[in-house]
């Protein structure tokens, strides 16, 4: 059996100036897919996969992140004396335990690897999980589950995959795949970005990983890659050869909240799994098409 995967990292300090100037005081991870932010969404995705401990690399805006994650006590008071239960059983489930969250900082964004790197000393030797609050995944099994129970079964390094229209591939990190069976497919390459023509397969990386920690030796050399920025891509490819490498194709609808639209259609997909509105919603949208 691997060791577990008992850490999760959150990067959280890029500038989304995609959604400006919704992002310009909060983080776009705090935007609310209905009435959760996507943050929230994702720490209760790792808590179901078992994380035990949430690691946040924050930027700006710190504050809305670690209040978000804590005991308001104060609300919980005014919740309790009002006889407002469910209210109160809502806020209660957004408060990570105590000791368990930690928050670390990237100063200057310089990409998505080196937001990983500066978790480097709370994870230490140990596999941990990576998740991208901005793809919002809808899944009955949630995503990170099903690669914790493929990674308990091969090991390694585990990514989240999905297949992408070949003239989109150069949005994406790509695998370059050896073997395929399907579900998992081995991995022989990484490739950032590749353009249509270039690229080995249409199998790209979504922003769910499980990674051993040697990836930090890699990312510690601080190299540039594509968009002159620190790529997690470059380093996982590092790994590969040296360690088991997977792709995952999970089960479930990836949505890219980082992108207006992708926004918006997470926000329509989670109201119509809701019970509570998603008549309502249905309803709705046959108005508006
Ligand atoms: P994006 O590539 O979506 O960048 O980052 P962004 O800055 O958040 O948004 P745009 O493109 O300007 O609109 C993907 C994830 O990686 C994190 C982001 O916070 C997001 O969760 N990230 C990216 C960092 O934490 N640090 C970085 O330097 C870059």
């Amino acid at each position: 059996m691997p060791k577990p995967v008992r850490k999760v990292v959150f990067p959280v300090a890029g500038l989304g100036t995609r959604f400006l100037p919704a992002t310009k005081a909060i983080p776009k991870e705090m935007l609310p897919i209905v009435d959760r932010p996507l943050l929230q969404h994702a720490v209760e995705e790792a808590r179901a996969a078992g994380i035990e401990d949430f690691v946040f690399v924050t930027g700006r805006s710190k504050r809305a992140i670690e209040d978000h994650f804590d005991a308001d006590t104060e609300l919980n008071r005014t919740l309790e004396e009002r006889g407002k239960a469910d209210a109160l059983d809502v806020v209660r489930h957004s408060e990570i335990a105590p000791g368990r969250c930690f928050y670390t900082r990237q100063q200057v964004p310089l990409g998505l690897g080196h937001a990983v790197w500066c978790a480097r000393a709370v994870i230490g030797d140990e596999p941990f999980a990576i998740v991208l609050p901005d793809d919002f995944v809808q899944a009955d099994k949630p995503c990170l589950q099903q690669m914790v129970e493929a990674y308990e079964q091969v090991g390694g390094n585990v990514v989240a995959v999905v297949d992408v229209p070949r003239e989109h591939t150069s949005r994406y990190g790509i695998l370059d795949v050896e073997k395929d069976d399907g579900r998992l497919a081995t991995v022989r390459g990484l490739v950032e970005k590749p353009k249509p023509a270039e690229a080995p397969s249409t199998l790209s990386v979504i922003g769910r990983y499980i990674l051993q920690p040697e990836v930090f030796d890699h990312l510690e050399k601080q190299q540039l890659g594509a968009g002159n920025e620190i790529q997690l891509t470059d380093a996982m490819a590092k790994l590969i050869g040296t360690q088991p490498f997977h792709g995952l194709r999970f089960e479930g609808n990836r949505y890219d909240c980082g992108d207006k639209v992708g926004f918006i259609e997470a926000t329509i997909a989670h109201a119509l799994k809701r019970p509570d509105m998603a008549d309502k919603v249905r309803e709705m949208l046959h108005k508006y098409c």
